[in-house]
């Protein structure tokens, strides 16, 4: 392969331009060029790309977000708007395609695949960390130390005033991101989609605030009825707050731990890529 195009898709992570700094590293030293589409999926159809080049990258590899920019494209939807896809990057030459992304993004890039033969593989990239057979997906572990270190100030306010505050965190339709901040926290509950909110868990929520280790319970996004179940059942604490923990979630730099499976996931997204071993990139474990 000679040239091979990066679109980083669906909803940004930390990490993803650790990735994009390291595959421009590696692409360099095997004299492959390396294009960046803007926007995912919808800057192949627009057409609207650039060069990368590791030495401009590594100023911002260690910065949240993307600086290719994202989108959720409905255009991939469509058999007309995958083929305008294709169309485009033969026209650029391009000899195969990475994809930074969720799940939907992933969808994409095996419809790419599988009806144009044409080459990706995807490097798993979600704060949801709910792709299959993906056992850490990148901004997995910067999303909950960034949700961790938010609520541990929450708990300090929550503290003074005696309050009990529930607070939502992100995760879709999956409670991972959920599970792998509580684990980190110990709050009164964690509430998943599946959590149903019975009187044993108010019981247990009450039993657990006389401890006082926490003073958070954790829901999942998309609840709003057991949110209201919660603060209706509550009873007999002085005041309840409710907070969204929102999108500074995916914000903020890569952890460290982040940074080196970012390049390990480059690394192997290109070695796939470049071995046709067109699809997800799992990464093995370290014997
Ligand atoms: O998939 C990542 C995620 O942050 C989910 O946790 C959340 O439900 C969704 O994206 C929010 O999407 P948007 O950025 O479009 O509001």
């Amino acid at each position: 392969m000679k040239k091979i195009a990066v679109i980083t898709s669906g909803g940004d992570c930390q990490g993803m331009n650790q990735v994009l700094y390291s595959l421009a590293q590696f692409c360099q030293k095997k004299n492959i060029t390396l294009i960046g589409f803007y926007r995912g999926y919808q800057g192949i159809i627009d057409n609207q790309f650039t060069t990368l080049n590791s030495q401009i990258l590594q100023s911002v590899a260690h910065l949240g977000g993307t600086i290719l920019k994202s989108s959720r494209c409905q255009a991939m939807l469509s058999p007309a708007g995958r083929q305008q896809a294709v169309n485009n990057l033969q026209a650029q030459e391009i000899d195969g395609l990475i994809v930074i992304g969720g799940d939907g993004s992933a969808q994409g890039a095996n419809l790419l695949s599988q009806e144009f033969n044409f080459p990706t593989v995807v490097i798993p990239a979600t704060i949801d960390n709910d792709i299959d057979q993906v056992a850490l997906s990148l901004g997995y572990l910067s999303a909950i130390d960034r949700a961790v270190t938010q609520l541990s100030w929450i708990e300090d306010t929550a503290r003074s005033h005696e309050r009990i505050f529930i607070v939502e965190v992100m995760g879709r339709h999956s409670g991972n991101l959920a599970k792998g901040i509580s684990e980190q926290l110990q709050p009164l509950a964690t509430i998943l989609p599946q959590t149903e909110i019975t009187d044993e868990l108010i019981t247990q929520i009450k039993q657990n605030y006389q401890k006082q280790t926490s003073s958070l319970i954790l829901i999942t996004e998309l609840q709003p009825n057991k949110v209201k179940l919660l603060t209706d059942k509550l009873t007999g604490f002085k005041e309840i707050r409710i907070n969204t923990l929102g999108h500074g979630q995916r914000g903020g730099p890569p952890t460290k731990a982040e940074i080196r499976l970012a390049t390990q996931m480059a690394r192997q997204g290109l070695k796939n890529l470049l071995h046709h071993q067109w699809g997800m990139v799992i990464l093995k474990p370290k014997d």
